[in-house]
């Protein structure tokens, strides 16, 4: 089984708001090998690449007896580092893009946290589309790499959080339409970055809050831009089997594709305390750390 540390540092640390009962077996997402199947499985065989189905928790194993019905088979030819990390950051990526506007080629979406693995997703999914992304960073010395890099992954433009330290920010738009949608992971201020770029009756989603702040929208924003503030869980998104399938399906197909890419460190299973201290960003910023084993 390989599994990425995601949900999983915060569920050990114990902040995540959804955790599952005490005693758990850590891990929230990864990939399998089918080692053996009872009489009666049909669809599955010994070698099959398997993921869980949708949100369980419990993937530090290195054998799992389930039910077949909870085992979704994938693409051999799949890399296994996205095979294992697809059904979280990349899924609500995806989810986002599609659930909350109806955005159409030509369209923009605003994110902070543009450098996150959902971050990242975001921008690859919107370009994919013909969305154009306005993508905010943390100050940092390496800024102008780490723009580049959004760059080259088809960010429309890439800010810090300095540099929108402005009264507006129509100027920085160029000719790209203002964002219908605002998409918020690390709050605080730069929750207000995004709502400061939405076009009237925008929509903000928050779905994370690593800057551990709380989210201070000015007044006028509600009144003169009728700004919309939404949530996403992706636990609570409830879809259904089909749903889950068919947005696995099209994010793997991009993956084998070339065109959905992110930075992952693959670390055996005996390392995962170090694997932990870097997810729990203990030495800065870090590639996603996904546990081999
Ligand atoms: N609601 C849901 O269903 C759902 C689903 C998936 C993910 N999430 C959440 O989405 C967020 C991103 O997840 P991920 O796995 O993609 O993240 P990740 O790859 O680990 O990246 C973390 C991001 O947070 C930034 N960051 C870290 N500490 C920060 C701080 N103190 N202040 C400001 N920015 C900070 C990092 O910026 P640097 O690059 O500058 O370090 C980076 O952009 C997390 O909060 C995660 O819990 C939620």
């Amino acid at each position: 089984m390989i599994e990425s540390l995601n949900f999983t540092n915060n569920c050990i640390s114990g902040v995540y708001l959804v955790l599952p009962p005490t005693p758990a077996i850590g891990g929230w997402e990864g990939v399998g090998e089918i080692h053996s199947v009872g009489s009666a499985v049909v669809a599955l065989s010994p070698g099959d690449l398997v993921i869980h189905a949708a949100y369980l928790s419990g993937t530090w194993q290195t054998y799992v007896v389930e039910d077949q019905s909870l085992w979704y088979k994938i693409d051999k030819n799949t890399p296994i580092e996205y095979a294992a990390t697809v059904s979280v950051n990349p899924l609500s990526a995806l989810r986002m893009l599609e659930d909350f506007v109806a955005l159409k080629p030509g369209d923009t979406i605003v994110q902070n946290g543009a450098t996150s693995i959902v971050g990242q997703c975001v921008i690859q999914l919107a370009r994919i589309r013909g969305i154009h992304s306005i993508n905010i960073i943390r100050d940092k010395p390496d800024s102008d790499k780490i723009k580049e890099k959004l760059i080259k992954l088809g960010a429309t433009k890439v800010f810090t959080e300095s540099e929108l330290e402005v009264k507006g920010v129509k100027n920085l738009l160029g000719d790209i339409p203002k964002p219908s949608l605002g998409l918020n992971c690390i709050g605080g201020n730069a929750a207000n970055m995004v709502v400061k770029f939405l076009k009237q009756g925008g929509t903000m989603v928050t779905y994370g809050g690593m800057s551990k702040k709380p989210i201070t929208i000015s007044t006028p924003y509600f009144i003169f831009k009728d700004i919309s503030l939404k949530g996403f869980l992706l636990q609570e998104k409830n879809l259904d089997e089909a749903q889950y399938r068919c947005s696995i399906d099209h994010l793997l197909a991009l993956v084998r594709a070339g065109i959905l890419q992110y930075e992952m460190e693959m670390v055996p299973f005996k390392d995962f305390h170090i694997a932990l201290e870097k997810a729990m960003g203990k030495q800065g910023s870090q590639r996603k750390q996904i546990l081999k084993f």
